[in-house]
């Protein structure tokens, strides 16, 4: 039997370079994020003189450059001055006021155990390495929403007066999807948060097109993407609220989609297929699960019946991943706040009751996005 992977061979090689239309590719240039990165800059000026920073809140629909805009500024700005360094945390894995004060605190030195800390001696570890950085930290916590609604104020709170006890500041920036969000701010958080609010909007789609046309010269061989793709896939992804990432995933599955027939070159049809294969609401939520969370899920869907207890879920995690019940419960507080699994109470006779967990979605569906 042949080799899998050697059958097929193609006449049409259409990708020079497919990993410029991965997810975590930086581009070296941002088109139409002039005014953002500006802006950026202006904010963090300060630190570079050795001043206190201002506070920056970035708002903005999904897929709009947010995180990618901070980043690339961030790099300059090291680059620039060696009096700052930044710390970025998606707050999807940093989920906790622990989480991010333990993180911080080993960033600046002080290496804390992750777990088996309280919050006090975290908050006071990450002040004593702040005492000692020959830095200003800028703490950049994306997808702030993950958070806030949990202890955010809290968080934001401690690492706004830092300098009461250490007199030294600490640049916070805050990225989020809702405009809104600092009207939620308690009043001594808003009193203290001074702050550069930063919106991104919808991408139009002129400029989707101006970015894909980019990303596509570096992406693919020279005519190897249809006159009509661009367009259409531009429109397609402004439709979708103007996000960015679909229009270059969109564009790397029509990739895909083009050699896998053999085509000389990406073609309309060929984009809507790669349309049609990305429709799924669940996708983002699904990419962003952590290990824990994915190695949960995966144990529920390959459980045969309907439902299973907790009891049986935590004894089948801890013995076949060495996941202990703690963690567990955590984490599938998170799956049900994501809507993909639902726990219920089931009443054992004359046994107490217990809590029933089940996937939220046909397993299939589920199993399609987690692959
Ligand atoms: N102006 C741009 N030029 C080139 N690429 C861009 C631009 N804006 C966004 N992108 C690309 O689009 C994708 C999405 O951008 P990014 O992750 O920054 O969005 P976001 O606003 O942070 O979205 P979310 O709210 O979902 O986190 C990334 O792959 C990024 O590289
Ligand atoms: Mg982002």
């Amino acid at each position: 039997m042949t080799n899998l992977f050697s059958r097929g061979k193609k006449e049409h090689t259409l990708f020079k370079d497919e990993r410029v239309l991965y997810p975590e590719f930086v581009p070296e240039q941002l088109l139409h994020r002039e005014r953002q990165l500006e802006e950026f800059a202006f904010a963090f000026k300060p630190l570079t003189q050795g001043g206190r920073p201002e506070n920056v809140f970035v708002f903005g629909p999904t897929g709009t450059g947010k995180t990618v805009s901070m980043r690339l500024v961030l790099r300059d700005l090291e680059g620039f001055s060696d009096r700052v360094k930044s710390k970025y945390l998606n707050c999807f894995e940093f989920n906790s006021r622990q989480s991010v004060l333990t993180e911080l605190a080993a960033f600046l030195g002080v290496p804390v155990p992750r777990r088996g800390v309280g919050v006090a001696e975290a908050y006071a570890q990450f002040l004593e390495g702040l005492k000692r950085a020959s830095f200003v930290p800028v703490v950049v916590l994306d997808e702030f929403d993950q958070l806030f609604f949990r202890e955010g104020n809290a968080l934001l709170y401690d690492l706004l007066r830092t300098s009461e006890q250490t007199k030294k500041f600490v640049g916070v920036v805050l990225i989020s999807n809702d405009a809104h969000l600092p009207l939620r701010f308690e009043d001594r958080v808003r009193s203290s948060f001074s702050r550069l609010s930063v919106a991104f909007d919808a991408y139009t789609p002129m400029q989707l097109k101006d970015i894909l046309r980019e990303r596509s010269e570096k992406a693919f061989v020279g005519h190897g993407v249809g006159e009509e793709v661009i367009p259409l896939i531009a429109g397609h992804a402004a439709r979708k609220g103007g996000d960015c990432r679909i229009a270059i995933e969109a564009l790397l599955k029509a990739g895909r989609i083009a050699e896998r027939a053999n085509a000389s070159s990406i073609q309309v049809p060929h984009a809507r297929q790669a349309f049609a294969a990305m429709e799924s609401p669940l996708k983002k939520s699904m990419e962003r699960l952590s290990d824990s969370e994915r190695v949960v899920l995966q144990c529920i869907l390959d459980w045969k019946g309907e439902s299973i207890s907790s009891g049986q879920l935590y004894e089948l995690l801890q013995t076949a991943k060495g996941l202990g019940e703690r963690r567990t419960r955590e984490v599938l507080a998170k799956l049900e706040s994501l809507k993909l699994v639902t726990l219920t109470w089931k009443e054992l006779e004359g046994r107490g009751r217990t809590r029933v967990i089940a996937l939220a979605l046909p397993r299939n569906v589920v199993m399609k996005e987690l692959a």
